[in-house]
């Protein structure tokens, strides 16, 4: 990807918005704006975020990735949807990616037990925790302590993006309540030498379906297996910046997070509840041009509960946001539609949103 840009992304301070000081929390709001309004990404500090035990969890996810496949399979799980477990490569799709799969094989974990009534009602999004036979050392309490760590910092953000809007602190927190967040361990796969520079990506283009995305950053490994610095420029996260008459596709920008901090991106429910005021950030993660480099990154996707009903809030409701985003939707069948889309649900999932019983009335007037 050529185009860079001397655009600046902000970054917002978690202790600015946590502050007493008005001045301090309008500073933090007025970078979040500018951030998720024009870039649908920011840049935060003083997150909380231990990346000394992030690097100890990405030690624990190579030992895992190491397993030969065999040993893997088990823990990969079409019948959850992948929601929980291991994501095999050559899985997961973009759907502006033509059919082309990511060159990834994942891990996910929810980092907070289910609920119950929720788990009931939508069973492939709550599914328990899948851990594989003699996990690696810090395997598990990594991926969980990261997950937490991630959605703390997340709830902070979502409470100043709340102020920043002038909606109430908890508009967008509350929605998080119980919802089916999961956090993911990724592994970008090596290319060979005659993959490098024909234009496949680790990760096609797209935008996150959930509300808010954390990543606590990445780290890259030579073809030995060792954490190394990047190999080269071509690889990374470039975001879309939203279109202005100016540059109608955008512009390419490289997510380059300051040293120390972290990085959350908007998702499709954020932008949907603000009608579009928020973007959901389009990114690709790019392959470097030379051969047998892979590289380990993680994720934390907060989502909407799944009884939320996706649409502009009261707020952002003009016409156009209606329009836009009608009709309203329930997060939980929005999530089963999209995860259908990506290839990890069946499309037979989706037969079960509309009515599942006419055949009792045939049933019945057949005296069967
Ligand atoms: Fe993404």
């Amino acid at each position: 990807m050529a185009e860079t840009s001397p655009i600046h992304i902000p970054t917002v301070d978690l202790t600015d918005l946590a502050s007493d000081d008005p001045v301090r929390v309008e500073r933090g709001a007025a970078a979040i704006r500018e951030a998720f309004g024009v870039f649908g990404l920011v840049y935060i500090k003083n997150h909380g975020v231990d990346t000394q035990a992030l690097d100890r969890y990405y030690d624990a996810f190579s030992a895992f990735v190491a397993r030969p496949d065999a040993r893997k399979r088990p823990y990969g799980r079409a019948d959850i949807w992948y929601q929980r477990g291991w994501t095999p490569p050559n899985t997961e799709i973009a759907v502006a990616g033509n059919g082309q799969p990511d060159f990834k094989e994942c891990y996910f974990a929810a980092p907070y037990p289910n609920d119950a009534a929720s788990a009931a009602e939508f069973p492939e999004l709550y599914p328990e925790n899948v851990w594989p036979d003699a996990p690696p050392a810090y395997f598990e309490d990594g991926i969980l302590t990261l997950g937490k760590s991630l959605h703390e910092a997340g709830l902070k953000l979502l409470r100043g993006a709340a102020v920043a809007l002038g909606l109430p602190e908890n508009a967008f927190a509350a929605t998080c309540d119980r919802g089916p967040h999961v956090t993911r361990a990724l592994h970008y796969l090596p290319l060979g030498p005659s993959q490098v520079n024909t234009g496949i990506v680790w990760g096609e283009e797209h935008t996150d379906f959930n509300l808010l995305t954390l990543l606590p950053g990445g780290r890259f490994l030579d073809p030995s297996g060792k954490p190394a610095p990047k190999p080269d420029d071509k690889s990374g996260l470039y975001l879309r910046t939203r279109a202005t008459p100016e540059s109608p596709q955008g512009q390419m920008v490289r997510g380059n997070a300051p040293a120390g901090c972290i990085v959350a991106q908007v998702g499709q429910q954020l932008e949907i509840l603000t009608g579009g005021t928020f973007l959901a950030t389009p990114h690709v993660i790019t392959a470097p041009g030379v051969p047998g480099w892979s590289r380990q990154s993680a994720a934390h996707f907060m989502h909407v509960h799944t009884s939320t009903v996706l649409f502009p809030m009261e707020k952002f409701r003009s016409r156009e946001a209606v329009t836009n985003y009608a009709p309203p939707v329930l997060a939980g069948t929005y999530d089963i539609k999209t995860l259908v889309d990506i290839g990890l649900a069946p499309a037979s999932a989706l037969d079960k949103l509309g009515y599942r019983h006419y055949d009792r009335l045939n049933r019945m007037r057949s005296g069967s």
